[in-house]
């Protein structure tokens, strides 16, 4: 294919392909250049506006702006209006003053803008009590009065909605509007339905079900959590060849009735009765009756934020098990979050049972005990009409094997298929090395995201429990940042944790949050946790250095100031944080018998997080240009510091807590002075060989282990954790057949028994954190905070003991960063790096000598633009432009030594 020489593509609005339904003052546009010379950078851009797409009327015109910013770009001093459809386009400038073609259009279309007084719709419900369990059905009839140009459905429910119009299901998303906490916020979503639309007569109809608004929700078996009656809100716009517009609108001449979804929950799966089934246009007058028009405010409601949770993928089952107790049970051959579509004959009445499971037990039976009361059951009642193919509406399952209940004796495998839900993040990486365990745990990981990143993003998916926790959010963000892009993920639920956070500035457990509204309330203690609360902090820095977006700190930055300020108010001393509950090392494997907290002492976990939280407040201040607030932070960084030396650090200069996690945590959170650094530092590896080179590290501990062993000069040791395949190891589940990661790290222990059926999740993501340190230690691919984004990017590839290879790329804001290497005979060491268009960075070769580095078959210093200087750690640094390199070099024997210039 012909590239041009710079050309303009990837076109993103609030991260997003052509979106609709944005309520943003100041959308931001973003894009990728393209070129086949190296060293690209742009010096120049210009965006158009338009209302058409071949730009025959331009409505703005940034003329040419001498910037190199490429990524969240404001339209300055322009301002959309609502309903609008505005089409750009963009061309950019190189250092050299070559101009690249228009890019092709891309759009992005206004939502209500003032959401809080635009609705002119009425909240309809069904009657109250009718249909306790059941899905409603509401619906409206309607003719259209002329030629239609574009329709657009407006919508949101107290509760989950399903939309059809003239019979067919309006949109690809699922769990629609989303989870929120609803009493704050509630999310409504844009439809374009110009095609949908018919000449004549037309019929619109909405399923609700209960969702998180009144099912089940949380173990303690509650529903109606945040409100008992599900209601809809819709309005039409329709815009006729003459100019003028119609709106139809929710209210109280749109007809009830029931539907053929008896009952729909997330924990408790589904019950359909195919018997009574009928077709929205079914005028059986005894059937519907009229709605109630609901009193409920239209104040919280907001655009939608989050990317939508799609269908993303479907599964074979690749086997058909009886177990020894006569289950016929499927397997997936994947741990997945979704649910099962079928096909059945049969005769009218029959009712056939899908049970989900994520494992069996040792004895290879069905196992369900760890769901606790997640009954994850999908119960069919045929019509007995031919084949009949059903799939859920409102519930997800996860599960691996699904127990056949009442299916005919013959079995067709074809006749089902696992349906993959999950958020529809962009895939942003890939990650292949010589190991096939370590590839297996790499695949974990990522199923591990695609299943509890579901609208907001889980502990689990299984069992009773599914939600937002803080802290293994704040424990895999960076992970699934690599993974996916999270930008809009994150922005969303960063926002519900704003409004969930305590007028204390206190950080709930979970987001959203269920006490708020919940009988009986959970107490005062039931929040701010250190290394959960922090989410607070981490996670919007975490985004801020992945995409380089500055506008989501500088919204959650007085929500991080409130998280730091609620703590400094803690305790008698504002220099500690020795006070409260908190979940300390979670599951940390050094704990007292019988408890799930890890041995490191819960204040220095607390008071370790607290400076962590407070120097990248500081750092915030800094992006933000807020000086006094940066100096602030400084100071109160220092005397947390300080505080911290004096109660945990022996004069000597010894850590006072004598736990892996605790030497990992002072490490990475720089809170100790040179002598006490260099001492935990010999202490870290002391204690990881103690323990048989293993780790004993639990969710606080276990993200940052092996990076800052690979900091701090033990990157091999870190290389022996990961490829250690015996408990306690990453792979030890990897070799017990795993396809997620665990919630412990024995979760089947050696014996074949299994970890307690309270809190066992084989779909726990907090320790698949580890994916961090393969794209940033073993493949090397880093950002730059000061260039966040990865508009510089260092690539800096460890290679270790135990791999020959390793293929890992990342597709960043600005395009795909790579990083390859491969050990060859004789020491002979290739190292591929891609850095995109627009970026610059470096490259850090590791144990080379200068001299011996050629750059696509040339000596270094043959090749235009590129110097490398030799670092004392007998490495060799160059600085990159973009464009793909390719260098080749022999490996520093260990006792060889370099010479610097
Ligand atoms: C959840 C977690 C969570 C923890 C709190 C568990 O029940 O599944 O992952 O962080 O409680 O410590």
């Amino acid at each position: 294919m012909f590239i041009p020489m710079l050309a303009i593509n990837h076109l993103r609005c609030e991260y997003k392909v052509n979106p609709i339904g944005l309520d943003v003052k100041s959308p931001r546009l973003s894009w990728q250049l393209q070129s086949d010379q190296r060293n690209c950078v742009q010096s120049a851009y210009q965006i158009q506006l338009s209302l058409t797409d071949c730009h025959e009327q331009t409505v703005w015109d940034s003329g040419k702006v001498i910037s190199d910013q490429s990524i969240h770009v404001e339209l300055a001093g322009w301002e959309p209006q609502a309903r609008t459809r505005y089409y750009y386009r963009i061309r950019v400038w190189d250092a050299a003053e070559e101009q690249s073609a228009w890019s092709a259009a891309a759009f992005f279309e206004m939502g209500l803008m003032d959401s809080k007084n635009a609705w002119q719709a009425d909240w309809i419900t069904s009657r109250p009590d009718e249909h306790d369990t059941a899905c409603p059905r509401l619906r409206t009839t309607f003719e259209l009065k002329q030629e239609v140009t574009c329709a657009r459905i407006y919508v949101t429910a107290l509760g989950l909605y399903e939309l059809h119009l003239n019979n067919k299901r309006v949109g690809q998303d699922y769990f629609t509007p989303g989870w929120t906490s609803y009493g704050k916020r509630l999310q409504y979503r844009v439809y374009d339905v110009t095609d949908l639309l018919q000449a004549g007569g037309n019929i619109l109809g909405a399923y609700l079900g209960d969702g998180w608004y009144k099912g089940h929700l949380g173990w303690k078996k509650e529903k109606r959590i945040f409100g008992d009656q599900a209601a809809l809100l819709l309005e039409l716009h329709v815009h006729y060849a003459d100019g003028t517009v119609e709106t139809l609108l929710s209210d109280g001449d749109w007809k009830t009735a029931s539907s053929a979804i008896c009952m729909s929950d997330i924990y408790m799966g589904e019950t359909y009765d195919a018997r009574l089934e009928t077709d929205w246009t079914d005028n059986t007058s005894t059937r519907w009756s009229p709605v109630d028009v609901l009193e409920y405010t239209k104040d919280i409601i907001v655009a939608q934020e989050n990317v939508p949770v799609t269908r993303v993928q479907e599964l074979e089952p690749i086997a058909l098990i009886t177990t020894p107790q006569g289950d016929r049970v499927l397997d997936m051959g994947q741990n997945m979050v979704g649910w099962v579509k079928f096909n059945i004959e049969g005769e009218q009445g029959h009712t056939v049972e899908l049970r989900h499971a994520e494992i069996l037990d040792h004895e290879g039976n069905f196992y369900t005990e760890n769901l606790r009361g997640a009954a994850q059951s999908i119960r069919y009642t045929l019509k007995g009409e031919g084949v009949e193919s059903y799939e859920p509406h409102f519930t997800f399952q996860g599960f691996r094997y699904v127990k056949l209940i009442g299916f005919a004796e013959s079995i067709n495998l074809d006749d089902f298929r696992g349906v993959v839900l999950h958020s529809d993040m962009e895939r942003t990486s890939d990650f292949q090395c010589s190991s096939p365990l370590v590839n297996q745990l790499h695949h974990n990981i990522l199923w591990g995201q695609k299943g509890n990143f579901l609208d907001v993003p889980t502990d689990c998916p299984q069992r009773d429990e599914r939600l937002g926790w803080t802290g293994d959010a704040q424990m895999f963000i960076r992970t699934a940042s690599y993974l996916m892009n999270t930008g809009p993920f994150f922005t969303k639920w960063l926002r519900d944790l704003q409004a969930d956070q305590g007028e204390d500035g206190g950080i709930p457990f979970f987001v959203p949050d269920l006490r708020s509204s919940t009988s009986e309330g959970w107490g005062d203690t039931s929040h701010s946790s250190a290394a959960w609360g922090d989410a607070a902090v981490i996670c919007p820095w975490t985004i801020y250095e992945m995409y380089g977006d500055v506008r989501l700190l500088a919204e959650q930055y007085d929500s991080m100031k409130r998280w730091v300020h609620y703590i400094h108010e803690q305790g008698n001393n504002p220099y500690l944080w020795n006070t409260g509950f908190h979940f300390g090392d979670w599951l940390g494997l050094d704990s007292k018998p019988d408890s799930y907290i890890g041995a490191t002492d819960k204040d220095f976990v607390a008071t370790a997080f607290y400076a962590y939280s407070v120097s990248l407040v500081r750092k915030v201040a800094a992006v933000l240009g807020q000086g006094e607030d940066e100096a602030y932070y400084a100071k109160l960084h220092d005397h947390i510091v300080t505080a911290f030396r004096e109660e945990f650090v022996t004069p000597a200069g010894k850590l006072a807590v004598p736990t892996q996690t605790a030497h990992v945590l002072a490490l990475h959170f720089e809170l100790l002075d040179a002598k006490a650094r260099q001492r935990a530092i010999d202490q870290l590896g002391k204690l990881v060989a103690d323990a048989g080179n293993h780790l004993t590290t639990g969710f606080v501990g276990t993200p940052y282990l092996n990076p800052v062993l690979s900091e701090t000069g033990h990157h091999d040791l870190a290389y022996t954790l990961l490829f250690q395949e015996d408990y306690p190891s990453w792979l030890y589940q990897v070799t017990k057949g795993a396809t997620t990661v665990w919630e412990h790290w024995d979760g089947i222990k050696e014996d074949g028994s299994l970890w307690s059926a309270d809190m066992n999740s084989f779909n726990h993501y907090a320790y698949g954190a580890i994916g961090e340190w393969l794209y940033r230690y073993v493949a090397g691919i880093r950002s730059d905070e000061k260039s966040p984004g990865f508009h510089v990017v260092h690539i800096e590839p460890q290679p270790g003991p135990g791999l020959d290879w390793v293929e890992a790329s990342l597709d960043t804001m600005y395009g795909r960063v790579g990083s390859s290497w491969y050990r060859r005979k004789n020491n002979e060491m290739e190292v591929h790096v891609t850095i995109p268009a627009n970026v610059t960075g470096t490259v850090v070769l590791p144990g080379v000598s200068l001299q011996t580095v050629m750059e696509g078959g040339l000596p270094l210093h043959k090749v235009p633009h590129l110097q490398g200087v030799q670092t004392k750690e007998s490495h060799v640094k160059i600085d990159l432009g973009s464009g793909s390199y390719h260098f080749t070099y022999k490996c520093v024997e260990e006792s060889e030594p370099v010479t610097i210039k």
